[in-house]
């Protein structure tokens, strides 16, 4: 089971909270993992990618409760959860019933705390089943990685660096590592589906050694 995307946090009907997540990572490591021979349940924001695979059961939300909602559904079951979605940690804490007109010279938003999906999803993991988290970090990289680790109760976090171009948000390349509890293993800028494929391997072979 994997998330993936951004999710959009309403407004008002026209407007929303959002970010630049494009999806291509948890859809890349969607097929990498269905070529791999897995059955995959892909949860994801709103994107402009599709996927064709046969094996891949593709979920489209738009927030962060419908996503947790939905990852609720099929975690049980699953025994590798890919947490790849850049999740709002912020949403608006009313929805505007209607659409909200400029009187006012200044305007706020009063936010709450969205659920952490992997965080939550930690707390029921059983023996068997693994969990994988994204960290996106600009500093301190090392650290936060493996306090995630921790606190999301994560057998695995793919760390970006936004301090490398042609990383993260945006582009078709992607620059990682991968952080685990006793080890760090760092890989090339490449293809965002040849980075799939690296963590996918990894992640098999930590699973079945
Ligand atoms: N995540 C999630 N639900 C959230 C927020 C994050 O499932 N509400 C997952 C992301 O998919 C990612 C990991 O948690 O795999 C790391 O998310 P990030 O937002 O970078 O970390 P936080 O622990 O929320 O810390 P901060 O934003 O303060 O750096």
């Amino acid at each position: 089971m994997l998330t993936a995307g951004p999710t959009y946090e309403p407004i008002d009907p026209v407007r929303f909270i959002g970010n630049h997540s494009t999806g291509k990572m948890g859809f890349a490591l969607a097929e990498a993992f269905a070529d791999a021979g897995a059955d995959v349940t892909l949860v994801s924001g709103p994107v402009n990618l599709k996927t064709l695979h046969p094996q891949i059961h593709t979920v489209s939300v738009m927030t962060a409760d419908e996503m947790f909602a939905e990852v609720q559904q099929y975690a049980a079951e699953a025994n590798i959860w890919v947490f790849a979605a850049a999740v709002a940690d912020y949403k608006p804490k009313q929805a505007a019933a209607t659409k909200i007109k400029k009187d006012s010279d200044s305007f706020s938003i009063e936010l709450v705390k969205n659920v952490d999906i992997a965080a939550t999803l930690g707390k029921q993991k059983k023996p068997g089943q693994f969990a994988v988290g994204f960290a996106l970090e600009t500093n301190n990289e090392l650290a936060h990685a493996q306090q995630k680790l921790q606190k999301k109760n994560l057998d695995m976090v793919i760390l970006n660096s936004l301090q490398d171009a042609g990383a993260g948000f945006k582009h078709d390349t992607n620059k990682i590592s991968i952080v685990e509890r006793d080890k760090i293993t760092n890989f090339e800028l490449k293809a965002k589906t040849a980075v799939a494929q690296d963590i996918v391997r990894t992640i098999i072979e930590r699973m079945y050694a």
